[in-house]
């Protein structure tokens, strides 16, 4: 078994997960696949207690962090929305996290500000997790996604992904490209509206560590040769302007003509939550992993991290 070296670490980005680290994760989060179907909860995390503080709506990141905990046998503070806590009176975030720190373990966060996660770190005497930082990073995702990639590809190295959507301000497309980047010979095809390109940062990054990288507006030219089509939805909350909200909204729908176009071994994935960029009966087809495999695969990798982060 390789050395924990997540044990007591805060994670707030994809830049801190080696080739070694994701290994462990993936592997990690088998063998909690493996305790919730043979036995539905461990008592491993038992004693300990996980805040879960989010300033912004979530459903499945906040629900797999909790249920995680619970089926470890950790305590759990959940604070959604923060309407009944002191962030409604005026805390400030250093304070809020010092707090909390003091009555738990460790701290997952999402807030809508890029960078408070690295705040929160900062200021916490416990590890802190990045649930989504606005428009920055979302790792749990990026594992998550890496899990449901390693389920269906033998090799990571060596595949077509087409990113779609808001890779503007997706923050799971920006945390699993630079994942994605530290295998070899992988294809990023990146399909957006002008207006919501991926920032270039991440594509001279991408490049820089030789992932083969292309832009277009259409997926025409690469549908037929993709292994992994990873949708997003665009992210009303980002929008300044809801105008350009409306007309960009449904600029890529996925239908079954589409997914048609596909080969026989590739995977449909999506972060969710959806809103009209898959339509329902793709979800009929067999190469469909955002429900069947996405999804329960994020409570799998989450009580990975868990119990990695709080026991050596
Ligand atoms: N993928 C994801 O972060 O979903 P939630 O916003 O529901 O947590």
């Amino acid at each position: 078994m390789a050395a924990n070296l997540l044990y007591n670490q805060s994670l707030l980005s994809v830049d801190q997960i080696s080739k070694e680290k994701a290994e462990l994760i993936l592997d990690t989060a088998r063998q909690m696949r493996e305790l919730v179907k043979s036995k539905g909860s461990g008592d491993s995390l038992k004693g300990k207690v996980v805040t879960a503080l989010f300033y912004e709506p979530s459903s499945r990141t906040f629900a797999s962090f909790i249920t995680a905990a619970q089926r470890l046998g950790a305590g759990f503070l959940p604070l959604q929305g923060m309407t009944y806590s002191s962030v409604a009176k005026g805390e400030n975030l250093a304070d809020t996290v010092r707090t909390f720190a003091s009555y738990s373990d460790c701290i997952v966060i999402r807030h809508p500000e890029v960078g408070s996660a690295k705040i929160a770190a900062d200021f916490s005497p416990k590890p802190v997790i990045n649930a989504g930082d606005g428009v920055g990073e979302h790792p749990t995702q990026a594992l998550l996604d890496l899990c449901t990639i390693a389920d269906h590809f033998k090799n990571i190295g060596n595949l077509e992904v087409t990113m779609v959507g808001d890779l503007l301000n997706g923050r799971t497309v920006h945390s699993l490209s630079k994942l994605l980047s530290m295998y070899p010979a992988m294809k990023i095809n990146l399909v957006s509206p002008q207006l919501l390109q991926m920032p270039k940062e991440f594509i001279s990054l991408l490049e820089k560590r030789k992932v083969k990288v292309s832009q277009s507006e259409t997926l025409d030219k690469v549908i037929g040769s993709t292994d992994i089509l990873y949708v997003t939805r665009v992210q009303k909350e980002r929008f300044t302007d809801l105008t350009s909200y409306e007309k960009l909204k449904h600029h890529y729908i996925i239908t079954t003509k589409i997914a048609n176009q596909m080969k026989k071994q590739a995977i449909i994935m999506h972060p969710f939550p959806r809103v009209g960029e898959i339509e329902m009966d793709v979800d009929l087809d067999p190469r469909a992993a955002y429900i069947k495999d996405q999804i329960p695969n994020g409570m799998y990798v989450r009580m990975a991290l868990l119990q990695l982060i709080l026991l050596p």
